[in-house]
């Protein structure tokens, strides 16, 4: 059958707006389109009606982010006890949270439960005992290790069979049996395949595996699922050449299998969790050049004031990303750079990269779709403060949503041997 692949619509700022907006807030910097942020998370939950869509936050939990996914009617996935402060700081209600974790410690789930977390995704037996132990009446859905492996990055594939997430499926009926012995509230089964997918094969694979095993739970022990998530992973256009499929048809496709593979047998919610695709197009990161070389071997390199502790994806997977020169000026001759990064090692952000001829200390870089995982990656490595973010309000007014680290921060948590 023909995909068809979503429009371009990546947000992309004017070199007025960037000039602009460096000069006010400095460099480098992460921008947000509220706009373009509300009419992605409004088209997912649009596309997705049969059952709840959870904004996966550690794609990006900067507190106005999670506070527009909530307004545009999404639950939160929290993956840490940080992750739901966060989303209650943002003014979600704990019950609209859901507790994601392979390694929940006891005081995680103390803090969520006391809380009131809507709803844990349980992970592993030893957190069912306690849940069991900690009187959780929350409902509960047990996490599923379906052996489906997807094609994206090694350390972004979840779902396969070696893997440190959820119950392999061979052990999952023991699990449900003890779970439900323990009084646990269970009201189904979660899968995760992998991130970044451009097409939904794997996530499909996935859900239909644990279709197929709620079906089994049904004749078996007659546990009736009555929710199914089945995870998030739709992929973005990090290049003009990524052709991420629409969404709508990707979530037909993911919904239909499903149901496909229920027969009807069972009619239980299915719900989804996406992150990526919520935010990471509606993001760009500025820069500054600071310096242009050519070294010996005749390679030029582009260094610019951020680097690995504000996008550690290019170091980390090999990522690669649509990088723009601001320049007004009427198209001219480029040459292939390295643009890198400032920390003390190779730090190199985007190989290749097609630059105007005439570029030069003090021109700025804006690299585009950098909405998820970068802020929500960012480290001091070297001591750099962490970037600030601004949001692009609907009435154009800049917004800052998140300040730089200050120094006083930075040191705020440390203490001076004997200065006690
Ligand atoms: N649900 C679970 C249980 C997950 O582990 C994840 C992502 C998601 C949902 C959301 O997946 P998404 O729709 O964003 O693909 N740091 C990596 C990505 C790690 C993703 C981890 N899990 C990166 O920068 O590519």
């Amino acid at each position: 059958m023909q995909l068809t692949p979503t429009a371009d619509t990546r947000l992309c700022l004017a070199p007025e707006r960037i000039a602009a907006l460096a000069t006010e807030f400095g460099t480098p910097l992460y921008v947000l389109d509220e706009a373009h942020l509300r009419a992605r998370v409004r088209r997912q939950v649009a596309a997705w009606p049969w059952g709840e869509v959870s904004f996966a936050s550690k794609a990006n939990s900067t507190l106005a982010v999670l506070q527009v996914a909530h307004q545009e009617g999404c639950a939160i996935d929290v993956a840490s006890e940080g992750e739901l402060r966060a989303a209650l700081a943002a003014g979600v209600p704990a019950e609209r949270c859901r507790l994601h974790g392979n390694a929940k410690t006891r005081a995680e789930l103390e803090f969520a439960l006391a809380a009131g977390i809507g709803k844990v995704i349980a992970d592993n037996t030893e957190e069912l005992g306690l849940l069991g132990e900690l009187g959780a009446r929350c409902p509960v859905l047990l996490r599923l290790a379906p052996a489906v492996t997807p094609k994206t990055h090694a350390k972004i594939s979840t779902g396969q069979a070696d893997t440190k997430f959820g119950f392999p499926l061979g052990e999952a009926m023991g699990a449900l049996s003890a779970a439900l012995a323990a009084g646990l509230a269970v009201e189904g089964f979660h899968c995760h395949v992998g991130s970044q997918l451009l097409e939904p094969g794997a996530q499909v694979e996935g859900a239909v595996a644990i279709a197929e095993f709620a079906l089994r739970a049904l004749g078996e022990i007659g546990f009736e699922a009555r929710v199914l998530n089945l995870g998030g992973g739709l992929g973005v256009r990090y290049l003009p050449d990524h052709e991420p499929l629409a969404v709508e048809e990707y979530a037909a496709r993911l919904a239909g299998a499903v149901q496909s593979a229920l027969g009807g047998r069972l009619t239980p919610r299915l719900d989804q969790e996406p992150g990526r695709s919520m935010v990471a197009e509606s993001g760009v990161t500025v820069y500054r050049v600071q310096t242009v070389k050519t070294a010996g071997s005749g390679r030029t390199f582009v260094s610019v004031d951020g680097g690995l502790s504000d996008n550690p994806r290019p170091a980390l997977y090999g990522s690669r990303y649509d990088v723009r020169f601001n320049s007004n000026g009427p198209p001219e001759p480029t040459r292939p750079v390295t643009v890198s990064g400032k920390h003390c090692e190779t730090d190199t952000l985007f190989e290749d990269v097609p630059a105007p001829e005439s570029l030069k200390a003090g021109d700025f870089v804006q690299v585009l779709v950098t909405g998820a995982y970068n802020s929500s990656m960012a480290s001091q490595y070297n001591r750099y403060p962490r970037p600030a973010t601004v949001m692009l309000r609907e009435d154009g007014r800049a917004c800052l949503v998140q300040e730089r680290d200050r120094w006083d921060a930075m040191f705020a948590r440390e203490r001076l041997l004997g200065g006690d």
